[in-house]
């Protein structure tokens, strides 16, 4: 029983100074004080008595104490989740954390975040987040994907399949933006600077007319007295002369 105790009050410690690592609106703030304030602390240590019952098959308590501590703090944690040491949850408020999720050590969630199931299948449909994992405020994780240890999860980023270690995923659907801290490379990797062939041939005649105007310039032609439209000002000649109703007419 000693070290049951013992253990307990470890793990407390822990959640305790991951607020105060984590968060730095709690770097000058006493460990007691985080203890009766702080929801995200609130909600893990509930968890961590509600999963215990649940483990010894205690029937009813487990999920009333999830449904108490959601009530409290807005996070809702199944009892059965599997979580490490050290999650931080900074905030709050509508973190969803599902039945067959998993999470690592030292994890950070923020506000809003969801670790959900994609379907009514029955088994492991949560994801599963590996150590040291950040998932900013908003992400959607669906689905039994994993997390790979040291990635980060941008804001309002949703994520439908498995994320490799020490990356950075963000967008809907969700992309690696960085792997190992660079560019991920490859002609499908960057979601986010698409090809625009239009503005690709703009640009391909603004710098062709440049040239043309540089060698103009160079032959002691100005481009701007070359004749135009008629008035003068070099610019607009029409293709043919425009006869009847303005077509930009109403
Ligand atoms: C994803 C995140 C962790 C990135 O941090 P980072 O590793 O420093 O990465 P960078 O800031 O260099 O961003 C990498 C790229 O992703 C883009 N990006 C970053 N966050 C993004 C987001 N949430 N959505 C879309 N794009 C995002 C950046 O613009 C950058 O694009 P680029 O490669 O074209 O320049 C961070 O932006 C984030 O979203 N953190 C969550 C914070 C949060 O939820 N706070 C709540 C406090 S209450």
């Amino acid at each position: 029983m000693p070290a049951t105790f013992a253990r307990v009050w470890k793990e407390i410690r822990r959640d305790v100074r991951a607020a105060q690592e984590r968060d730095p609106a709690a770097r000058d703030v006493g460990s007691s004080e985080i203890l009766a304030i702080w929801p995200g602390v609130h909600a893990v240590l509930a968890h961590r008595v509600a999963h215990a019952l649940f483990e010894a098959h205690i029937p009813f308590a487990p999920r009333l104490i999830a449904g108490v501590a959601r009530l409290l703090t807005g996070i809702e944690i199944h009892p059965a989740a599997r979580i490490g040491r050290g999650l931080f949850i900074d905030h709050g408020m509508g973190v969803v954390i599902g039945e067959t999720a998993e999470i690592g050590d030292d994890v950070t969630l923020y506000q809003g975040v969801t670790l959900g199931g994609t379907g009514f299948s029955c088994g492991k449909r949560h994801p599963t987040v590996e150590d040291n994992v950040t998932i900013g405020s908003g992400a959607k994780l669906l689905g039994p994907i994993t997390v790979g240890h040291g990635s980060k999860i941008g804001a309002n980023t949703v994520v439908i399949h498995d994320v490799p270690p020490n990356s950075t995923v963000v967008g809907n659907p969700g992309h690696p933006v960085r792997i190992d801290g660079r560019r991920p490379e490859g002609p499908d990797a960057d979601w986010v600077h698409l090809p625009d062939p239009i503005s690709d041939a703009i640009k391909g005649l603004a710098s062709r007319i440049g040239a043309l105007e540089r060698a103009l310039a160079e032959r002691g032609v100005d481009p701007a007295t070359i004749p135009g439209d008629g008035d003068g000002d070099g610019n607009g000649e029409p293709l043919r002369a425009a006869r009847g109703p303005n077509p930009a007419g109403g």
